[in-house]
């Protein structure tokens, strides 16, 4: 891939302005942790791995920062400073997976002297980006093998490079299946009102030559209808333990689609994604994001002046519509709670 998401260099963090593509590829950088916590609810970076990342890097830059002589007033401090990243955004669970992976970093080395443990938080951090990398790759491996050969896929939003440390979820299993040299063909969901998909995804794959269509999102059924396309895969914000997939706001139309014209439906997501302390879908709380991104998308206004609006970012798709999901485990088939409980069971 020829750009980088998100990545440790000179004690700051350096991340790609998600924002300002595709016009403009600029790589901005935070030095502190309120840079990069607003970075996070700005959506310069977003996509649910990618905003663990984030997050990471930003309790370890918080961390560095603390002005404390005690360890009890060091850990005061950075208990605020992951409360604070923790409020950026809701619904995808890597946010809240890598601020406890890294709490639970600093308790375990809570005694040794306080450079020190923010020593092993930067390392840490690296390690969760450096680890999402690795893990893209192994989803990416066992998904394209659930590919055909000329297979036509449609994502929806951006599971890709630019919403993980690098190669994608979704767009990892299409990425591989294309090295494979599976001669695949991607659909690419405008994803309305953000357009992660007309931004996003048609920027990464143009950008690596892996041949991409895009449709405005309420075009999926007609195209599914002509028999056009072979199967969706789609990223995942949170799984709840039975399986049910909060993704962006039309994922779930077009599973539902899927579904009525007997199209495999494929959810591609990191462990990380899963929330088995939730048993279904109704636990998992929904952004609301500003109207603004409804009325005002395209630099002018599309709606009246004064319109109610409603901006959910996120719906969830119930486990029967799903018919597996990709992790760098393996492939939990017609996922359900013991599917689920299996497939991390025997995988531990
Ligand atoms: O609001 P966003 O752009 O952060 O939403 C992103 C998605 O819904 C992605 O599909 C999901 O995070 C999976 S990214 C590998």
């Amino acid at each position: 891939m020829s750009f980088r998401t998100i990545q440790w260099r000179d004690d700051k963090v350096v991340m790609i302005d998600q924002t300002r593509l595709p016009a403009e590829e600029i790589y901005n950088e935070y030095s502190d942790y309120q840079g990069v916590a607003q970075a996070i609810r700005g959506m310069i970076i977003r996509g649910a791995p990618a905003i663990g990342v984030a997050a990471a890097m930003g309790v370890a830059l918080g961390a560095r920062d603390i002005q404390a002589s005690d360890h009890e007033s060091f850990f005061r401090e950075f208990e605020t400073i992951c409360d604070i990243i923790a409020g950026t955004r809701p619904t995808a669970v890597n946010l809240f997976w890598a601020i406890q992976r890294m709490k639970r970093m600093a308790e375990a080395h809570r005694t040794l002297p306080l450079p020190t443990i923010c020593k092993i938080l930067i390392a840490e951090a690296i390690r969760v980006e450096e680890e999402d990398l690795a893990i893209c790759k192994a989803i990416g491996a066992n998904g394209a093998k659930l590919i055909p050969q000329g297979a036509t896929i449609l994502t929806h939003c951006n599971a890709g490079g630019l919403a993980t440390a690098g190669y994608g979820t979704a767009l990892g299993v299409i990425r591989a299946a294309h090295e494979a040299g599976k001669g695949i063909k991607v659909f690419a969901d405008e994803t309305r009102p953000w357009l992660q998909g007309a931004r996003l995804t048609a920027w990464e794959l143009m950008k690596d030559n892996i041949p991409v269509t895009l449709i405005s999102d309420n075009m999926a059924g007609y195209f599914m209808k002509k028999g056009e396309i072979t199967c969706c895969v789609v990223g995942a914000d949170r799984i709840a333990a039975n399986g049910d997939t909060a993704n962006k706001i039309g994922t779930y139309s077009v599973a539902v689609l899927a579904k009525e014209h007997g199209i495999p439906f494929c959810v591609a997501a990191p462990s990380s994604t899963f929330d088995l302390s939730i048993p279904d879908g109704s636990h998992i709380p929904i952004e609301q994001r500003s109207p603004e991104e409804v009325v005002n998308g395209f630099g002018r206004r599309t709606a009246p002046e004064g319109v109610k609006v409603y901006n959910p970012a996120f719906d969830v798709t119930p486990a029967r519509y799903i018919a597996a999901i990709i992790t760098e485990r393996g492939v939990i088939q017609r996922p359900t709670t013991e599917t689920i409980q299996r497939h991390f069971a025997e995988r531990a």
